[in-house]
């Protein structure tokens, strides 16, 4: 076998490192009580929960896969200069700091703290909740500062490769063509993490950051404040403020386990509006049922964990046959760790 090369070995130090990291305060806020303080003896589960065994495998493919992409070249690697470092250790303790209050939500099973009639005006009831039981919901500044960190702490440092494949039927899709005359929509943008990424292999590629959040918008402005060609709207997904057929891609990440049976096919419709004929639509969001031989326990603890109340619907969502309602041709769906990303096309 030949040996790994310089630049391999380096993308797996960084990548491990990213492991260590996180995974070191996932183990710490468990001990305080946090987020990640329920375990699977605690409860009686269904399934078998797989091997330590198991998971690392699972977990080294996902960045054996990685490495693979960047070193063939069709995305590039995790390495731009304004994400970790020094931010990295503010947002530790910040996140430290709320872990307490985690803890108490979950304890007191408290997930309605952001529900007010003020807020009622404004969005939907099934978004006023404390999903995960984060403090401030999806409305609050400081909910926005440290959602990237939590995600990671929650995956111990897998999310944003998780994430990157995705970019993998996008540059499937943009090959040969001009990326200037092509627009990307990412629906439930988060704090513009995915996007960045889109940007840093695709940065002329005209793109929409749309969210429901006031501050999640904010937070994607200011992570992407140094791109260009972007537009940031703050909107509903289930009626998108945007022409019918102007977008080419649709992006849609970590967002539908999030959302009410009938809201996910009213957004699918949404998202078949905008796409032009040929569009790609791209979903990545948790592994269903059956999707990985020894998985099923994982996902069977997940919403005991956390507050999720509708991704036990999700883990049974037809996504093919949602698609194909809405008129969407379904074309792939592969799984990537504790993620999948299902591709459709608009005939
Ligand atoms: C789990 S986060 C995913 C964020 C991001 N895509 C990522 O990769 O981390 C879910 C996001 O969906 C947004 N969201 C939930 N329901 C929405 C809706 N109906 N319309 C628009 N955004 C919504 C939330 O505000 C939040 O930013």
């Amino acid at each position: 076998m030949a040996a790994p090369s310089l630049s391999r070995l380096a993308y797996s130090a960084q990548a491990y490192a990213r492991v260590a990291w996180y995974a070191g305060h996932h183990i710490l806020a468990r001990r305080m009580g946090g987020p990640t303080a329920f375990e699977h003896r605690d409860v009686k589960l269904r399934n078998k929960w797989p091997t330590r065994d198991q998971i690392l495998r699972a977990m080294r493919d996902l960045f054996d896969r990685d490495w693979a992409n960047i070193d063939a070249g069709v995305y590039a690697g995790p390495d731009a200069p304004d994400r970790g470092g020094l931010s990295a250790i503010f947002r530790s303790r910040e996140f430290l700091r709320d872990v307490p209050s985690v803890a108490r939500r979950r304890r007191d099973r408290a997930h309605d703290e952001v529900l007010s009639d003020e807020a009622r005006a404004k969005f939907p009831r099934y978004y006023l909740q404390n999903f995960h039981y984060q403090s401030g919901g999806w409305l609050s500044e400081e909910s926005a500062r440290i959602y990237d960190f939590q995600v990671e702490t929650l995956f111990s440092g897998t999310a944003d490769a998780m994430r990157r494949q995705a970019l993998v039927p996008i540059a499937a899709h943009l090959k040969g063509r001009d990326q200037r005359q092509l627009h990307l929509l990412d629906v439930a943008c988060g704090t513009g993490r995915f996007l960045s990424f889109v940007k840093d292999n695709w940065p002329r590629l005209k793109a929409t950051a749309l969210d429901l959040s006031p501050n999640y918008v904010a937070a994607a402005r200011n992570t992407l404040r140094l791109r260009r060609d972007i537009d940031f709207a703050e909107a509903n997904a289930e009626a998108m403020p945007l022409a019918d057929q102007s977008q080419d891609i649709v992006t849609a990440i970590f967002l539908f386990h999030e959302l009410p049976p009938k809201v996910r096919g009213t957004v699918v419709g949404e998202i078949a509006r905008v796409l032009k004929p040929g569009g790609l639509f791209v979903l990545l969001d948790s592994i269903q049922d059956g999707d990985v031989a020894g998985f099923d326990a994982l996902t069977e603890l997940f919403p005991q964990a956390f507050h999720e109340p509708y991704y036990e619907s999700y883990l049974a969502w037809n996504i093919r046959a949602e698609g194909e309602v809405a008129e969407l041709k379904f074309v792939s769906s592969t799984p990537a760790y504790l993620s999948k990303v299902v591709t459709f096309a608009r005939p």
